[in-house]
């Protein structure tokens, strides 16, 4: 949507402001939202508003005394130095002058780890760029430096970037999220690809860029467990996943999964074959089906984000949080719970048309249809029919589910 990939602009050919103004608005009265993705990297642009505003402020990670050159989408970037006190005015200062463009509901920071697509040489004068203890960069001891900002760049008040790296997406995440309270007076939306312990009091988070196959898509049970332990817990991963060709029979078992996340988003590259969900006869009709089942359990979802945010508990959580005394359910990574009494057990090969799903002690009752159930006694694998439509999904007994009617947005 921008024009040339600047932040807080829109592309005056195929985005114009009046008629993005139209489409907001029309989403607006049918009770939906829009929000628009953003990355930290300011272009270096002399007839570009925020660039000159933000050299005024001064507010941009410095080597060797000046802005430190990266290069993002836009091209040539600074980025803002969210260290610096001064850096919160400026950004919330251009989030609100885009409000007032486009009444967004919220925003999606990427890029924030930070993302740099050139690596600048090591500074032979200092041992930070190239530290004689290396890190296990992408598993290959690659230069720290190595496609983000160079590790003796500085923030305010010269802390290193070295010291500072791992918090760049959390603070950017704390000034998006103010920013947002300022100007719509509103919990705000806020979904980050870099987070930090603690980011979950500012922002939700998406698993970044996995890949379209059967792998990844069983991985993302637990990346979404463990960002539920870090306090993370509005998280989700690429539904159908991100780079590469999906398949329609992925795509299918992916929402079937994906329905249950808590950030439930289907996602991918520019670059690969479309994949609404309305593309496959079969995936569309799966899709009715589980996004049916999250619908009618959104106010339960609402309790268990509520719960998150009184007691840090996970949305969606590991086996072994409602049943401790089971070792059974200890290295379980195929299922997992929401809040402490739905089972989500789903098909993550291709071909399988059943799935051994684990059943601590109780009777479970399949939520798609009640009168079928599984009694366990003290823990069992149980082989379920799962044909390519369904996904396993049960409640416990003991259990009060808020549900509600489904409707069409
Ligand atoms: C600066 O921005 C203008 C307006 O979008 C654009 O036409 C121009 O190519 C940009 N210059 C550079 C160096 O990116
Ligand atoms: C939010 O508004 C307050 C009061 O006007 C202001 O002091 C603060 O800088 C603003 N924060 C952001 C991030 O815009
Ligand atoms: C930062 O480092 C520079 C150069 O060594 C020094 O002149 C300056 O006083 C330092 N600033 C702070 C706030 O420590
Ligand atoms: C994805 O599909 C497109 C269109 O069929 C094709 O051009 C492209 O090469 C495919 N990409 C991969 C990684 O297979
Ligand atoms: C979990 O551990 C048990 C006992 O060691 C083993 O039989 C089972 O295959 C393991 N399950 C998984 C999913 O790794």
């Amino acid at each position: 949507y921008m024009d040339g990939y600047k932040d807080f602009t829109l592309d005056p050919i195929n985005f114009p402001v009046e008629e993005m103004k139209k489409f907001v608005n029309a989403l607006h009265q049918n009770g939906q939202k829009y929000v628009v993705i953003l990355d930290p990297g300011i272009s270096v642009n002399k007839t570009y508003p925020t660039y000159t505003r933000g050299m005024q402020a001064d507010i941009f990670i410095k080597r060797n005394g000046i802005p430190y050159l990266g290069k993002v989408w836009p091209g040539l970037t600074y980025f803002p130095d969210f260290l610096n006190p001064s850096t919160g005015m400026f950004w919330g200062n251009e989030i609100k002058k885009f409000h007032e463009l486009l009444p967004v509901d919220g925003l999606w920071i990427d890029m924030n780890e930070v993302s740099n697509f050139i690596s600048s040489p090591p500074n032979p004068s200092s041992t930070l760029d190239n530290p004689p203890y290396k890190i296990n960069n992408a598993g290959i001891q690659r230069l720290i430096g190595e496609e983000t900002i160079p590790a003796t760049s500085l923030h305010f008040s010269n802390i290193t970037e070295y010291d500072a790296h791992n918090l760049y997406g959390f603070l950017e995440s704390k000034a998006t999220n103010e920013a947002l309270v300022n100007v719509t007076g509103k919990r705000p939306f806020v979904v980050s690809r870099s987070t930090f312990v603690g980011s979950g009091k500012y922002t939700a988070h998406w698993t970044g860029d996995n890949a379209a196959t059967w792998r990844d898509l069983a991985y993302t049970i637990p990346s979404i467990l463990n960002s539920g332990l870090f306090g993370i817990p509005m998280v989700g991963a690429d539904i159908c996943g991100f780079s590469g060709n999906t398949t329609e029979e992925l795509c299918q078992r992916w929402i079937q999964l994906g329905a249950f996340y808590p950030f439930a988003r289907d996602h991918s590259d520019k670059d690969t074959i479309r994949q609404e969900l309305y593309l496959w006869k079969s995936v569309r009709t799966t899709a009715r089906k589980v996004l049916g089942l999250r619908y009618r359990l959104l106010p339960y979802f609402y309790t268990l984000m509520y719960e998150a945010h009184c007691k840090g508990i996970p949305i969606a959580r590991p086996i072994f949080f409602s049943f401790p005394l089971d070792k059974n359910t200890y290295n379980i990574s195929s299922q997992f719970l929401l809040g402490k009494g739905i089972l989500v057990s789903p098909v993550l090969e291709p071909g399988a048309v059943s799935v051994d799903a684990y059943f601590p002690a109780g009777n479970w009752f399949n939520l798609f249809d009640y009168s079928s159930y599984v009694n366990s006694q003290e823990g069992i694998y149980v082989k379920l029919d799962a044909p390519p439509d369904h996904i396993n999904v049960h409640v416990r007994e003991g259990n009060i589910l808020a549900m509600q009617g489904e409707a069409m947005t």
